[in-house]
């Protein structure tokens, strides 16, 4: 192995010399808009999975794709010898839609504005992936002895619903003595965190109809039952919409307290509610005490309403009673809560209060406790302060990713996360974004996080 190779000065130079192959790499990658939630994206879907195996290749890896019952996999191998042991690097190819009416560039093509790539994909998941794969090419280049795999997924954004059955299918090519997830968000800039845990999801829609068409609400109103009205209350029993909470009886039965020693890392961690606004152009929270907002995004399960359809919704108004109306809601759970349970509640507080009411289950993800110690972790920590100089600390994520967990049970072996992301680079808002700062330290974080574990 070269350690001249691996210095923070020689990593910088290394970053530096890849750059415009970075940046090509990316473009590739986000111009194929790769919209796993859209069923006319499928093209798109294999294209990128192509893209990827070629990626590989043209960097002297051997790349399948390995197919699922729903969207593939690309496994890309860099082995060196078979006595080594083999680290793999998980991320995803897929993304949200990108219909927001703020975007101000084409989100589907990569716009380069001084340090910063714009475009749907570029920090959720594309740029962080490519830059530990030029981390991975960093330590391959300096000879540290490792054979590096990296999992790519094609339906993470839908809830990874056919990744068990895939896992399961390839487990003989997926053997590997830990995973790295480049997925998950800092505190903010400059304020490295990783997560100590994860939350899961449990999305559901309920419908309503009460007629075949819409009525003249002069003629039948008063008389009539409104759907859209009566949705509007159902949901106003099952969640108060002004503070968050969670009416369903048992709801928050199972939540585990974060512990001491979790808050007081949560509190030195350098959350801030200013910033935290800030970085997501939020106007205003139900709390502005921070270790509460820490609480409620990190530590508690929540109940969203994300879409409501029915009723007329051009200009004006149309004095219509409408005849049926959806609306769109998923819970974030927490440790030791579980989707099937979750959803059982709702499902009898609906059948009991609210019998016409028709409940659609949606897809479901297990929250995840993760690992804080051990030698990957600390290797985690290492490889932060080395590449940004800046120390990191275990705090949770919000957000899901159904692999992380499912990787755990199919293969055996523990997950870590080495996150690149920023609040401020919007994932899946409107203007999502990377930048070179963040690559270019991430690349660095990732060759020293595979020097530091090739020594295990
Ligand atoms: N990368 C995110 C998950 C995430 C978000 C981790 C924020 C850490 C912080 C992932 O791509 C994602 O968006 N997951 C979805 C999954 C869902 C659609 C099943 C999520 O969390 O909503
Ligand atoms: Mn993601
Ligand atoms: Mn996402």
């Amino acid at each position: 192995m070269n350690a001249d190779a691996l210095t923070r000065e020689a990593l910088a130079a290394f970053a530096q010399s890849k750059r415009q192959a970075f940046e090509a790499e990316l473009r590739t990658l986000v111009e194929i808009p790769s919209v796993s939630s859209d069923p006319d994206r499928a093209g798109d879907i294999r294209r990128c999975a192509e893209a990827a195996v070629d990626l590989f290749r043209r960097h002297g890896g051997e790349a399948t794709i390995l197919e699922t019952e729903g969207n593939p996999l690309v496994l890309g191998r860099y082995d060196l010898d078979p006595a080594l042991p083999t680290l793999t690097v998980y991320n995803h190819m897929d993304v949200q839609p990108a219909n927001e009416p703020e975007w101000t560039t084409e989100p589907f093509r990569m716009e380069i504005q001084g340090d910063t790539y714009k475009g749907r994909g570029t920090t959720d998941d594309k740029g962080p992936a490519l830059s530990a794969f030029f981390g991975a090419m960093a330590a391959r280049e300096a000879g540290v002895p490792l054979n590096v795999h990296f999992l790519w997924e094609l339906e993470e954004e839908i809830g990874s619903p056919s990744f068990r059955g895939g896992l399961e299918k390839h487990k003989h090519l997926l053997g590997t003595q830990a995973i790295v997830v480049s997925d998950t968000v800092w505190i903010t800039r400059g304020k490295p965190s990783t997560p100590a845990g994860l939350r899961g999801l449990k999305g559901f829609r309920l419908t309503l109809e009460t007629a075949s068409h819409d009525l003249h609400s002069g003629v039948v109103g008063g008389a009539a039952r409104n759907p859209l009205a009566e949705l509007m209350s159902v949901v106003a029993g099952m969640v108060d919409g002004h503070t968050g909470k969670v009416k369903i009886p048992h709801f928050y039965k199972k939540v585990v307290k974060p512990s001491r020693k979790e808050l007081k890392e949560w509190a030195n961690s350098g959350f801030s509610v200013e910033t935290f606004k800030a970085d997501h152009e939020i106007h205003g929270l139900r709390t502005e005490n921070p270790l509460k907002v820490m609480k409620r995004i990190w530590g508690r399960p929540t109940m969203e309403v994300h879409g409501v359809v029915g009723g007329y919704t051009g200009p004006g108004i149309k004095s219509a009673v409408p005849p049926r109306a959806e609306v769109k809601m998923s819970c974030r759970l927490v440790p030791d809560m579980d989707e099937a349970s979750t959803f059982d509640l709702i499902r009898r507080y609906l059948a009991h209060h609210h019998p016409d009411v028709q409940l659609h289950e949606e897809h479901g993800l297990a929250p995840f406790k993760g690992h804080v110690s051990g030698p990957y972790a600390e290797a985690v920590k290492d490889a932060y302060a080395f590449a940004f100089g800046a120390p990191c600390c275990f705090t949770r994520e919000g957000g899901s990713i159904g692999a992380v967990k499912t990787m755990e049970d199919v293969l055996g072996c523990e997950v870590y996360f080495l996150g690149l992301s920023l609040p401020s680079h919007g994932y899946h808002a409107p203007n999502e974004n990377y930048d070179w700062e963040q690559a270019s330290g991430g690349i660095a974080a990732f060759a020293r996080y595979f020097q530091v574990v090739s020594g295990f």
